[in-house]
């Protein structure tokens, strides 16, 4: 008994004397950009899939290609992540990382020959992005939920275009939101995400920004009247001062990014990215917006330069990979900024880029041939973070 008393007293003191927050065990979740283009669909690779496909061939990316991937040869690789075992493995490996949700890239599903009933996806098709038609975007997600390990990771969505404003759609996202899984900050608010939405997205959606904010303010009423929470509803674009004021006329409840490209051609040391994040947090927060922080595990999408996809233009500018001290320094930047500047992060929640973006950033946390479960076993021992 008097060693128990002596050992609790100890452990009381400690935990006071090093930090105040930390007894209050107060913990900003961690969440992940999932982008789900490794599918076949009818035996083929969709449409997207295939662009995959092709710049993840040439030998010198085959390190990047996910666990569930094989190299064919030095000119050829294969992969189909449609698979249920394949997401069972995922969550598994996501678990394991110690994050606490997947936000899903959430696209307008295609008819054959990129052809769309829906005047939002068409637009998206011919204006937001060029010719990006997916016949199955959503398997993903669909193959998430359909997994036994569910429980074990969050999920939210990330709305991409004009197509969040179709009154279906959202009928969706309601469904999907009042998931137990589905991720919500500031109790019980469910979170989403919204990117790839500017001038001619508003116009599309409400006439311009003030009908948007309408048809935004009208969505938020739909959740309410079904007993969901107003949901917290976060812009992500590059530009600091361009999301700020694009969110404040959307009447959006935070700002974000996707990612922060950039790098040189020679390849920039992986602190470069890291204190251009740190950068673009303390804008945001001169500004006075609320902010969930972006943690960008890299910036490489020399696969895209060499062999070009339709829907983007990305060049061969990049950073080097980020070493496993440098992955953690991301992380522990990230969460001391969302603890010190709880009034800027608010949401307590940060964002990583990315779970599987092996075409664009060789920073991909999803298990890969090269770098085998390094990226998530790094996380694994610092995660979950503390105040
Ligand atoms: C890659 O391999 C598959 C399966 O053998 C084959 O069908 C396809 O034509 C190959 N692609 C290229 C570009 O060699
Ligand atoms: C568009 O509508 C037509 C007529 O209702 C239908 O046959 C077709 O399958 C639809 N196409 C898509 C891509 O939904
Ligand atoms: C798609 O377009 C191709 C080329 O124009 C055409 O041959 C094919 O019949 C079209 N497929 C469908 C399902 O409309
Ligand atoms: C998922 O979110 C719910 C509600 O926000 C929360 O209670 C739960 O702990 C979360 N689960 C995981 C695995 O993070
Ligand atoms: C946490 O962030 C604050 C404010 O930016 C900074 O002063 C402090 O040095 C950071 N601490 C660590 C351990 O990075
Ligand atoms: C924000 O941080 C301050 C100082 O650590 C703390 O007193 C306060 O409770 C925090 N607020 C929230 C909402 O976490
Ligand atoms: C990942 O794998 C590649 C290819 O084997 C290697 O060059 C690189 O150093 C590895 N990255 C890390 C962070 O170990």
């Amino acid at each position: 008994m008097l060693s128990f008393g002596v050992y609790f007293c100890a452990t009381l003191y400690l935990s006071s004397t090093i930090s105040a927050v930390a007894s209050e065990r107060l913990r900003p979740t961690v969440g992940v950009i999932r982008w789900d283009a490794w599918n076949l669909f009818n035996g083929q690779y969709d449409a997207i899939s295939y662009y995959l496909h092709r710049a993840l061939s040439p030998e010198k990316f085959h390190y990047r290609i996910p666990f569930y991937a094989s190299v064919l040869s030095p000119t050829n690789i294969s992969f189909n992540g449609d698979m249920q075992t394949v997401m069972d493995n995922e969550i598994l490996y996501a678990k394991h990382a110690g994050l606490d949700y997947w936000a899903f890239d959430t696209y307008c599903t295609f008819g054959p020959n990129c052809t769309t009933n829906n005047t939002y996806c068409s637009q998206y098709y011919k204006q937001t992005s060029n010719q990006y038609c997916p016949r199955n975007p959503a398997y993903g997600l669909n193959l998430y939920l359909s997994s036994t390990y569910q429980s074990l990771i969050n999920f939210t969505l990330v709305l991409l275009g004009s197509s969040p404003c179709d009154i279906a759609f959202q009928e969706n996202y309601l469904e999907h939101m009042k998931h137990p899984h589905f991720q919500t900050v500031l109790d019980g608010r469910p979170l989403l995400y919204l990117f790839q939405f500017d001038d001619a997205e508003a116009n599309s959606c409400g006439g311009g920004w003030t009908g948007s904010k309408q048809v935004f303010q009208r969505f938020r009423q739909m959740a309410i009247s079904r007993g969901i929470q107003n949901p917290y509803m976060v812009l992500m674009d590059f530009n600091v001062q361009t999301v700020q004021s694009h969110a404040t006329m959307l009447g959006f409840d935070a700002i974000s990014t996707y990612a922060l490209p950039g790098g040189t051609q020679q390849g920039t040391p992986y602190v470069e990215l890291l204190h251009s994040a740190q950068t673009w947090w303390e804008s945001a927060r001169q500004v006075g917006a609320k902010m969930v922080p972006l943690a960008p595990t890299g910036w490489d999408p020399r696969p895209r330069a060499e062999n070009p996809v339709p829907w983007t233009d990305e060049g061969p500018e990049h950073y080097l990979q980020p070493s496993v001290e440098e992955l953690q320094q991301l992380i522990r930047s990230g969460i001391n900024f969302t603890c010190t500047y709880n009034q800027t992060a608010e949401a307590q929640t940060m964002i990583i880029y990315a779970w599987n973006e092996c075409s664009e950033t060789s920073g991909s946390l999803v298990p890969s041939l090269g770098n085998g479960t390094l990226y998530i076993d790094t996380l694994s021992k610092i995660l979950p973070m503390y105040c």
